[in-house]
């Protein structure tokens, strides 16, 4: 027998949900990751009694009782709902669109209004079959919400003009005929009092952690000390990238102190146009409803993906699915491991989904279905 049941590869919420489920199962589990936090993404950094969000602001939502249940039972979570603004050269838009949007865009008051101006900008493009991000946004919602909120925000976020990005990447664009700004449609919605770091210190309770800790520098040694392998970080590195590299989207953070109590009165707001060069601006302290005298703000600048840099967001391109294709049929041949988490599945996942990505993982493995008996 080797000294743990569980090596598991990076303690993000993937990694933390099966450490602590594991665990509650009496089993051994030692996480290893090469950051110097534990948490993965969803880490903040106390800031002058702020907690500012490392990886992106990160708001919890979802419309499974069972997993708000579950985060709840951990941390208790504020009533924090997402609100963003949107600046446009200077002029500030609700988000997400909806009938206060609609009044600050034309000054409609009614959603009849708004509707028929809608309707007549989508009539006037006159496009039947989208062949592009563009045309399809000009399809569902028309020039002014597309030009104003929507085209720049989504050139900087892909690199690409409009014109250049798939259809696909736009299936739908709610929108909202009443005045109602929170952005999530989900049933709950918060921030854990107390930052993120509660939920997953939380988790990893019990569990052993070993920091600046990379499983490529020694693979070997560490396959050595357990019985079962969970492997969290990027399946192309697992299989030393024989088929070829799997590509993302980068972002590039700037965080600044501010000595001021409120800098910019709202958690989020997007910067749509084209020439601004980031996405977004965080005021962390909103998440929390903080009162400090000092504030931290993020810039949030997108970037193309090179192999030194933070890999945030898959490229479900053709080339690249087919690529996941391939390293997933190895994936499925490897009976001790397990692959799980954004990086191995090479997926966006909010965090309530790979929280149930995780327990599921974790009650196929501890609770196997019975095989079928063979009639042969
Ligand atoms: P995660 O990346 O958190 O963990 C993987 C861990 O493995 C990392 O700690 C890494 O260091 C470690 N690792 C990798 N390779 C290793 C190796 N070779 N050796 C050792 N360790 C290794 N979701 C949501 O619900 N609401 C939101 O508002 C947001 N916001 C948001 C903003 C941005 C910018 C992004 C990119 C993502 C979000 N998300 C989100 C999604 C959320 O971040 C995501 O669901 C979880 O962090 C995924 O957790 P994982 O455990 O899969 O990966």
């Amino acid at each position: 027998r080797k000294e743990y049941d569980y090596l598991i590869v990076g303690s993000g919420l993937f990694g933390s949900v099966f450490a602590h489920e594991a665990t509650k199962c009496g089993k051994k589990c030692l996480l290893i990751d090469k950051r110097s936090h534990p948490g993965g993404n969803v880490f903040c950094e106390n800031i002058d009694g702020i907690n500012v969000h490392q990886y992106g602001a990160h708001i919890f939502h979802t419309n499974d009782k069972q997993i708000w249940d579950y985060v709840n039972s951990f941390v208790e979570f504020n009533r924090y709902t997402n609100s963003p603004m949107a600046n446009y050269k200077g002029q500030l838009y609700n988000l997400p669109f909806n009938m206060n949007t609609f009044y600050q865009l034309w000054g409609v008051k009614t959603p009849e209004e708004a509707k028929e101006k809608i309707q007549s900008q989508i009539d006037q493009a006159q496009i039947t079959a989208p062949s592009n991000l563009q045309e399809q946004a000009l399809s569902l919602v028309g020039s002014d919400i597309f030009e104003k909120l929507i085209k720049g925000y989504t050139e900087k976020q892909w690199g690409r003009p409009a014109t250049e990005l798939p259809a696909f990447i736009i299936k739908r664009l709610p929108i909202r005929f009443t005045y109602d700004n929170n952005y999530f449609n989900d049933k709950y919605q918060g921030i854990p009092i107390g930052g993120y770091n509660k939920l997953t210190d939380a988790l990893l309770e019990g569990s052993e952690v070993r920091l600046d800790t990379d499983y490529f520098q020694d693979r070997n040694h560490w396959d050595n000390l357990a019985d079962q392998v969970v492997f969290t970080g990027h399946i192309d590195q697992f299989y030393d990238y024989r088929f070829g590299r799997l590509e993302y989207r980068s972002l590039r953070f700037e965080h600044q102190v501010m000595d001021q109590e409120n800098h910019q009165g709202n958690a989020v707001i997007n910067y749509t146009e084209r020439e601004v060069p980031y996405t977004r601006i965080i005021e962390h302290k909103h998440f929390e409803f903080g009162t400090q005298p000092k504030t931290v703000v993020t810039k949030e600048f997108p970037e193309d993906w090179t192999p030194e840099k933070e890999a945030y967001y898959p490229i479900n391109d053709q080339r690249n699915n087919e690529l996941f294709a391939k390293y997933k049929s190895l994936g499925q041949t490897q009976d001790n491991v397990i692959f799980g988490g954004r990086l191995a599945t090479y997926q966006y996942y909010d965090m309530h989904q790979v929280i149930g990505a995780a327990l599921k993982a974790v009650n196929v493995h501890f609770n196997p279905p019975i095989q079928p008996k063979s009639t042969i």
